[in-house]
């Protein structure tokens, strides 16, 4: 059976890739694509290590077949490297210990951003929604907390904003 060719926009660079039978956008951006900071953890969509944005709204790569993503945008924290806000909440990451072994990180900060993109002055709470389908291990999750709520804080004084 000849794959389908699926055109996506991967951190700003068109891809055709040939989408065989249900390969996951994970397994495309990993292997294909060898953006590695899109984990693979549980593969089932219970970790978040995978966590990307989709035409701007979070997603989990492991749970997204190719093939139905014709024309989409997809960012991975790699595309996030040139925005200040991203800077910002990784910043905030390394001021707070909030990545240990950095497994989860990659998710943490894309849920993050998703999260400051839509609600700039989130609450506790907010936050802890936002991060809800992000495991770690590691950090007992109060240091993630503290780092989204400080990288809110100072995108919010404007001067590291976009
Ligand atoms: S690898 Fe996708 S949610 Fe765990
Ligand atoms: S820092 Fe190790 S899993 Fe989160």
């Amino acid at each position: 059976m000849t794959a389908k060719l699926v055109q996506l926009t991967v951190n700003g660079r068109e891809e055709h890739i040939a989408a065989d039978g249900l390969i996951s956008l994970q397994q495309v951006l990993r292997e294909k694509l060898d953006y590695n900071t899109v984990k693979d953890g549980c593969t089932q969509g219970g970790c978040g290590a995978c966590s990307v944005l989709v035409d701007g709204e979070l997603a989990l790569a492991c749970l997204l077949p190719v093939s139905r993503l014709e024309g989409a945008e997809i960012t991975t924290l790699e595309g996030l490297n040139e925005s200040n806000s991203a800077g910002v909440i990784q910043e905030s990451f390394v001021e707070h210990s909030a990545a240990q072994c950095g497994f989860c990180t990659s998710g943490m900060i894309i849920s993050a951003k998703a999260l400051l993109d839509e609600n700039p002055t989130p609450s506790r709470d907010d936050i802890m929604e936002a991060i809800s389908g992000n495991l770690c291990r590691c950090t007992g999750y109060l240091p993630i907390i503290e780092a989204v709520q400080s990288a809110a804080g100072k995108l919010a004084k404007g001067g590291d904003g976009e």
